[in-house]
């Protein structure tokens, strides 16, 4: 009696409703967080040319995105800054009076609870050779970048940051930023770790948004092994060790495998990056003509969050949220 002809999976597909009805997982626009890129001393919004759609933006831009934002019902934001000023130590990273500092400020005042504001702290925007931490020689120099990243995460929870999303790669880098904020009084600022980042050709649009590709070199002593599934788990389980609050495997589609061992081995809310490469590349493919875009965005983001993420971010959030609701 289990098998054909009583038992006809097609059943269950026969109706739009059925399909909804029985439908595994969700896509909601509160599951889905928008990266957007603040550029400091420009006057209009500054499209990025391997990124169709998005734009390094201005103060007023970012403030106007973050409403609309709100409006559809994405979780929030995940904001980068772009200064003009860059040195060794990318030392802007924590002014008071930085780019980052502005937008999440003017954020907070306009969309208060209403979104999410994540902070991604990293070095690679603010330096001038574009490493994500201090050098020394050619190697980004693990300890004294703690200290950079610490005085960063009270720069950005004093600006009103509602989280701190570390994404450099450093070993000890969620127990430093954890003692920083609670000895600063913001003991209530939760961590989402970049637990789990690969060293990975998908972010090559991103370094033209976020003007931080590095000078020389690449980031594979930091970054992990795209090979490593084991050690995915290791991170993981170290950023739980160290306070996190919660977890992010990057980049997405690659590496839905991971999302799926890293949610199983730590029960943690995990979230998935869907990072510029990929969102570049489904673009690309449908600017020719050769796939539909929105179904295709859709299809994705699902399989992301079939994988076991609890949030997705993606550069896609604000039209996938327009074609969701
Ligand atoms: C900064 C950072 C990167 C991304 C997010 N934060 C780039 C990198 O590590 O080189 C990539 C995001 C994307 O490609 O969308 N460390």
């Amino acid at each position: 009696m289990t098998s054909f002809p009583h038992t006809r999976m097609r059943r269950l597909r026969g109706s739009e409703a059925l399909r909804r009805a029985f439908s595994e997982v969700s896509l909601q626009p509160s599951d889905l967080i928008a990266p957007l890129f603040l550029k400091e001393g420009i006057a209009e919004p500054a499209p990025i040319a391997s990124m169709p759609g998005q734009f390094q933006l201005t103060l007023d831009e970012l403030v106007k995105q973050g409403r609309e934002l709100a409006e559809l019902g994405v979780a929030g934001i995940l904001l980068f800054g772009v200064p003009t000023v860059k040195d060794a130590l990318g030392s802007e990273a924590w002014n008071a009076d930085g780019i980052v500092q502005q937008g999440l400020h003017a954020l907070k005042d306009e969309v208060g609870d209403d979104l999410l504001v994540v902070a991604d702290l990293c070095l690679c925007e603010y330096t001038d050779h574009g490493h994500c931490g201090v050098l020394r020689g050619e190697v980004v120099d693990n300890d004294p970048t703690l200290e950079a990243y610490a005085r960063i995460a009270v720069s950005q929870a004093e600006a009103g940051a509602d989280v701190i999303a570390p994404s450099g790669m450093m070993d000890g880098q969620v127990a430093a930023i954890r003692a920083a904020l609670d000895d600063n009084g913001h003991a209530a600022t939760p961590i989402l770790a970049y637990a789990v980042k690969f060293a990975s050709s998908f972010y090559g649009p991103f370094r033209d948004a976020a003007e931080g590709a590095p000078k020389f070199g690449d980031r594979r002593t930091h970054q992990m092994n795209p090979s490593n599934v084991n050690e995915a788990l290791r991170e993981a389980e170290l950023d739980v060790a160290e306070g996190a609050d919660a977890l992010m495997v990057k980049p997405a589609l690659p590496y839905l495998d991971v999302v799926r061992a890293v949610k199983e081995h730590t029960g943690f809310p995990l979230a998935a990056y869907n990072v510029s490469g990929e969102y570049s590349m489904l673009l690309a493919a449908a600017e020719r003509g050769w796939i539909d875009e929105r179904t295709a965005v859709l299809e994705a983001l699902t399989g992301i969050r079939r994988a076991g993420a609890d949030l997705v971010i993606t550069y896609h959030a604000k039209k996938a949220a327009e074609w969701l609701i």
